[in-house]
């Protein structure tokens, strides 16, 4: 029934583009893309979602159609004389069941990925943490695209000698096709530490004074520094880069690209010197131009001084076909369809279309305060965990569950709860572990410490960043006063913690432009950056963004009835409303388990977490939790199917 009912999907769509099951872009008021000497595209953060969105239309083009879109703008810039390059900056892997569902990991993101022309790519964190996702980049990511993926500051054990070798060259150094610019280019991954051990990233301080690097900086005949890098834009990684090359060439224009924060953003160096980041998730296409570079060392004869421009574009096709003046007959390609079917294979294959069950309203990460009934972290420890964990718990102990709110990737919406909504919401392997007998006072106390004295866990050795740095998602980095927009007065957190207002970074709707009668303005981005407010290719009303905090924790009864615990109490920390249990065995997903070994020392709780903590529920992680109780309490009504 569902096969036929898919294959009939299937044909019905074959002349479209995008996948079969992808809503139809919604009209919107646009802005146009600024085309210069040198333009660019860029992706970042992709995690796998190669497929698109296929709830939601802002967003549900697939790769296929983003091979149509850069070689229609090809065609465009080039047939004016000017260049076009391309660039990804990392974290392809993990976040998506194309990616994570199927045995191994990856079996068919590699080889559609590999279908676009990428001039400049590099690593990211993501591509590290493993031992099996690291050798694949070596082994098939780097091969796949020759010469264009640069690891700077990344070396790797040769999975067959076990030798240390750089994961891919340094740098290159390269010359642009129709206009002879000359360009040095870096890939950079930031100074991150959770990387499995058999590979080794080198701080970027250290890079910088190597003779390889010193030598690139003082090459005379560039026109261009590119650095790309899976680095946020705005960091000292960026800053000591930045600063390095300036010493060496106090004009020559630097295109920095970035990720890692999962947001739109901008940074301006000084007048030549810009880095663009790309938002997430296959959200945006980055688009940068530079007009006024000198080419092949003639001077740029249209002005003295280059321009930088940047847009943010919406992954549709209402925003392709605008930006290519092309309509649903025109636009796709041979190569772009046959990407889109290999997609659509590679998700029937993975069976990501197979329904668990039907939820029954949206549940949000950040869209609504917490706590609150559409928010996705209150349904989990309200929920989710009592019921599920409660399965696992010792006779007559009460257990104390902590999460991250990291842990969760991507909200849920209404409608069938599929395998692929199961990997969207958290792709994580992480599964559960517990210390048994805990005092309930210092349970209490850890999940406090882990709420609010980040500082603390900041200065845990070999750590380098915050706990919320990798514990709270990653979009809410961004709006750590320590690393926001500097132009963007607005987007400063200046509240405590614990407040509920929404923030601004993703909300103002002040955008400065006529309202326009038709097409209305569709919810989205309403980025302000470094440029102004000016930056999204679609004109778009304004989305509240909320603040979460690092850790939720659910008490979890004795029994395996849940019914005397149903209504925990909503704040992050445990109120009154359940009987003080004297102890808890406090579960945790053991993806935290560095930062909860800092906090039972900072509590004085006597916990060891090498010798006093085991297994949960089987080694069972967070997303086969969710799945079990989304089969158990999401029928689906007849007919939903
Ligand atoms: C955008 O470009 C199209 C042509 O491609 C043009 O008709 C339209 O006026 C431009 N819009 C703006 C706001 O410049
Ligand atoms: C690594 O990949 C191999 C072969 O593809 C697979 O057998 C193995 O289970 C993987 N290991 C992990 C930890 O995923
Ligand atoms: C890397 O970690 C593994 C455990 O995951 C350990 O067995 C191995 O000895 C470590 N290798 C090095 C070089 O430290
Ligand atoms: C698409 O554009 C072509 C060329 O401009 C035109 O002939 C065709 O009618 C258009 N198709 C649709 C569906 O709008
Ligand atoms: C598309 O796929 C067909 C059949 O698999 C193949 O023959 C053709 O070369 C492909 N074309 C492109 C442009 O990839
Ligand atoms: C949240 O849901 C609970 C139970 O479903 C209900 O009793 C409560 O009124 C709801 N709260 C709000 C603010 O809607
Ligand atoms: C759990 O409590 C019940 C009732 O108090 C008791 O009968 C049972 O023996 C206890 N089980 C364990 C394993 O302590
Ligand atoms: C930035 O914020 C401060 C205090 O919040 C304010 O006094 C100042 O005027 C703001 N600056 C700009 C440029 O908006």
């Amino acid at each position: 029934m569902t096969s036929l009912l898919l294959a009939l999907l299937g044909l019905s769509a074959s002349t479209l583009a995008a996948q079969p099951s992808a809503p139809k872009p919604i009209p919107a008021p646009m802005r146009n893309l600024t085309f210069g000497q040198l333009n660019f595209l860029h992706t970042t953060d992709t995690h796998g979602w190669l497929a698109g969105h296929l709830r939601e239309p802002s967003y549900a083009a697939d790769w296929g159609d983003y091979i149509a879109f850069a070689s229609h703008i090809r065609e465009k810039v080039e047939a004016d004389g000017a260049d076009l390059l391309l660039i990804d900056t990392g974290d392809r892997i993990e976040g998506n069941g194309l990616y994570d569902s199927s045995e191994p990991k990856g079996l068919y993101t590699a080889d559609i990925f590999k279908q676009q022309h990428i001039d400049v790519l590099c690593s990211g964190n993501h591509e590290l943490y493993k031992k099996n996702s690291s050798e694949d980049e070596y082994l098939i990511t780097v091969p796949n695209f020759k010469g264009n993926y640069l690891s700077s500051n990344i070396d790797i054990m040769n999975p067959q000698s076990g030798e240390r070798v750089p994961l891919a060259p340094r740098f290159k150094k390269f010359i642009t096709q129709k206009q002879g610019i000359r360009i040095v280019a870096f890939g950079f991954l930031f100074d991150f530490t959770q990387n499995y051990n058999n590979t080794i990233v080198q701080p970027v301080e250290e890079t910088i004074k190597e003779q390889w690097f010193q030598d690139a900086i003082r090459d005379k005949d560039v026109d261009l520094f590119l650095v790309i890098g899976h680095v946020p834009v705005q960091s000292k990684e960026y800053t000591d880069i930045y600063k390095a090359i300036r010493g060496m060439h106090w004009d020559t224009p630097i295109q920095f690209f970035g990720g890692h924060q999962h947001i739109r953003d901008y940074a301006k160096y000084d007048e030549k010197a810009y880095g663009l980041a790309s938002g997430r998730f296959m959200e945006t296409i980055g688009f940068a131009s530079i007009n006024g570079v000198s080419t092949g060392g003639k001077k740029a004869s249209i002005s003295t001084n280059p321009t930088f421009t940047r847009k943010y574009i919406d992954n549709n096709l209402w925003s392709f076909y605008h930006h290519t003046n092309l309509n649903e007959s025109t636009f796709p390609t041979q190569q772009s369809k046959n990407v889109s079917k290999m997609i659509e294979n590679a998700r029937h294959a993975l069976n990501l279309d197979h329904i668990y069950g039907c939820t029954p309203q949206d549940l949000w990460m950040s869209r609504v305060q917490y706590p609150h009934n559409d928010s996705i972290y209150t349904w989990l420890e309200k929920q989710v965990l009592p019921d599920i964990l409660s399965t696992g718990m010792r006779a007559n102990k009460t257990g104390m569950a902590i999460i991250n709110t990291g842990a969760i990737r991507f909200d849920i919406f209404k409608g069938p709860f599929t395998q692929d909504t199961a990997f969207m919401l958290s792709p994580f392997t992480s599964a559960f572990r517990y210390a048994k007998d805990v005092p309930y006072d210092k349970a209490k106390q850890v999940l406090e410490v882990l709420n609010r004295q980040m500082k603390i866990l900041a200065e845990m050795p070999g750590s380098g960043l915050s706990a919320s740095a990798f514990l709270a998602p990653p979009e809410q980095l961004a709006m750590d006063k320590d690393i926001v927009v500097d132009d963007d007065n607005e987007s400063q957190v200046q509240l405590p913690k614990s407040d509920q207002k929404p923030l601004s970074l993703y909300n103002d709707d002040d955008s400065g432009e006529p309202s326009e009668p038709s097409p209305s303005r569709i919810p989205g981005y309403t980025t302000k950056d470094a440029a102004g407010d000016d930056g999204d290719d679609t004109i778009h009303s304004p989305i509240s963004y909320y603040r979460v905090p690092n850790c939720i924790s659910a008490l979890i009864a004795e029994s395996s009835s849940s019914s005397s615990f149903s209504s925990p109490s909503p704040s992050p920390t445990l109120g009154n409303a359940v009987a003080d249990p004297q102890t808890v065995d406090l579960v945790y997903l053991d993806f935290i388990e560095p930062w909860m070994e800092q906090a039972f020392k900072f509590v004085g709780a006597d916990v060891d977490v090498k010798k006093d903590t085991e297994v949960f529920l089987d080694g069972n992680t967070l997303t086969q939790v969710v799945v079990r109780w989304v089969e158990e309490n999401w029928k689906c009504k007849d007919g939903a199917e």
